[in-house]
């Protein structure tokens, strides 16, 4: 801590001085305000200890230039006896304690030491401050081609208030990229609120949204602020925006356009101020055609649009997105690294789940392992399966988007199971029996069971 001291007496500002150093502060002395107001001009201080009665420049003038230019230095007064009114006045203006003549000693350092002690607790309170809000932002790794074109444009984006639209697969990191969007923009220390269109009801996403008054529908017991409001000055973040229903998509555009709300029962106006990212697993231009997106919304939201591939058209990502998720979740068991073998097994699977489902394998990985060091036989089987399979019946990521019964699949696998089996067999039926394991008699009923006559025919004729 570092301290300026104006006393024009000469012995009680050396004995003071003296009594300041032997506590272990800085401590930079002077004898008339105008000497002191110098000093304060050249160096930062964190206290201001001063003489209430000076030739020319009083203490009072010395607080006032200080409290005018810099806001965080304290301020303390020495006073004579009969001045305590002026003190007081001082308080007023903003000086921290005053201190009556004569003092002693400890009565001063007493005072510094509590200074000291708030001193630390603001520095604790910005670090920690600061640490959540780096704990907050997350990390988006890659460097692909495609990832390098999504930094850049979050880069330049990030600082304007235009609408983003993400659009990527369950797991690409869309959430990451709203995330980036608002820790990196100007509006970082004010809020950054999720909603996620999808897990709410359509009456519910309204109040939700916009908030409502007290007594607007049963239940509302009383006054809420929806999370546009929450968000002001910030980020909201529009989950799955193409589950929005239409009667929503209508007041969302309004909002959008006018940047204001009004709550849901109310009647009163409420402006906005806040930016509008929102993501999509959906291609929403689909959605329009069906009827189920409004495309004037559509408009307004995809003013910046950001596609995040999936994560099997950018395997250059893969080893380094591993060895992130390593270090991520390796720091308890001491494991940081993962084997070449491995990372080559895992740049071949196509990963369905993307980017989640790599951090969710890596993690068990790690789990599992008993070295310092993970490898292939932590690797989960399918990874293998997979990646030894020649041909790949089930397209994963279809069966993602396109969830079919039971029984329909199982249909759908044993229709491809059989063309396979044919083409296979170069269209011999007998061979292709063999190499599925069953009767010939069995295998013609299938075929007719799944209108594979016409194949089977171009294989009778082969056979003969
Ligand atoms: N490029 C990346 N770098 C680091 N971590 C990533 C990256 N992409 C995704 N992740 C991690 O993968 C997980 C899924 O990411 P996120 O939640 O952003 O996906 P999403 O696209 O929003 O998925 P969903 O559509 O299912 O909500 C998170 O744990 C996230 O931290
Ligand atoms: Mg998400």
């Amino acid at each position: 801590m570092k301290i300026l001291l104006i006393e024009d007496e000469k012995i009680m500002r050396v004995t003071l001085q003296d009594a300041i150093r032997k506590k272990g502060y800085e401590v930079v002395s002077c004898e008339t305000g105008a000497e002191g107001l110098e000093q304060f001009k050249r160096e930062n201080f964190d206290v201001v200890v001063t003489d209430l009665k000076l030739p020319k420049i009083s203490g009072m003038e010395v607080l006032k230039t200080v409290r005018e230019t810099n806001n965080d230095t304290y301020v303390i007064l020495m006073t004579a006896y009969g001045t305590v009114n002026s003190a007081v006045e001082a308080l007023k203006i903003g000086a921290y304690d005053y201190l009556t003549k004569p003092f002693s000693h400890d009565e001063l350092l007493l005072t510094l030491k509590k200074i000291e002690e708030h001193l630390n607790l603001v520095q604790e309170n910005i670090r920690l401050k600061k640490e959540i809000q780096s704990s907050k932002i997350k990390t988006f790794i890659g460097n692909s081609p495609a990832a390098k074109k999504i930094f850049e444009i979050v880069e330049t984006v990030a600082d304007s208030d235009h609408t983003v639209l993400i659009q990527g697969e369950s797991g690409t990191g869309k959430e990451v990229i709203a995330n980036l969007l608002h820790y990196t923009s100007g509006r970082k220390n004010q809020p950054f609120i999720k909603v996620s269109c999808a897990a709410l009801s359509e009456s519910l996403l309204e109040s939700e949204l916009f908030g409502h008054v007290k007594g607007a529908f049963t239940g509302a017991i009383k006054d809420k602020k929806g999370r546009f409001e929450r968000a002001n000055g910030g980020t909201i973040f529009l989950d799955d925006v193409d589950d929005m229903p239409m009667s929503m998509q209508v007041k969302l555009l309004r909002v959008l356009q006018e940047k204001e709300i009004e709550r849901v029962g109310g009647s009163k106006v409420i402006p906005i101020d806040v930016r509008v990212v929102c993501a999509t697993k959906v291609d929403l231009q689909q959605k329009i055609k069906t009827g189920s997106f409004r495309e004037d919304l559509y408009y307004r939201l995809n003013v910046i649009p950001i596609h995040i591939p999936p994560l099997r058209e950018r395997k250059e990502d893969i080893p380094l997105l591993a060895e992130h998720f390593v270090k991520k979740h390796g720091v308890a068991k001491q494991i940081h690294s993962i084997s070449p073998e491995a990372i080559n097994i895992m740049s071949q699977y196509d990963w369905p789940g993307n980017v989640r489902e790599l951090e969710n394998v890596i993690e068990r990985m790690i789990a599992l392992s008993k070295e310092k060091i993970i490898g292939e036989k932590e690797l989960p089987d399918y990874l293998h399966r997979q990646t030894s399979r020649e041909n790949d019946f089930i397209n994963w990521h279809y069966l993602e988007d396109h969830f079919l019964p039971l029984d329909k699949l199982t249909s759908r696998f044993e229709e491809n199971l059989l063309r396979w089996a044919l083409e296979k067999a170069g269209f011999n039926q007998t061979h292709a029996a063999e190499l599925l394991g069953i009767r010939r008699s069995t295998l013609r009923s299938k075929l007719e069971k799944y209108d594979l006559i016409s194949v089977g025919k171009q294989m009778n004729e082969s056979e003969v």
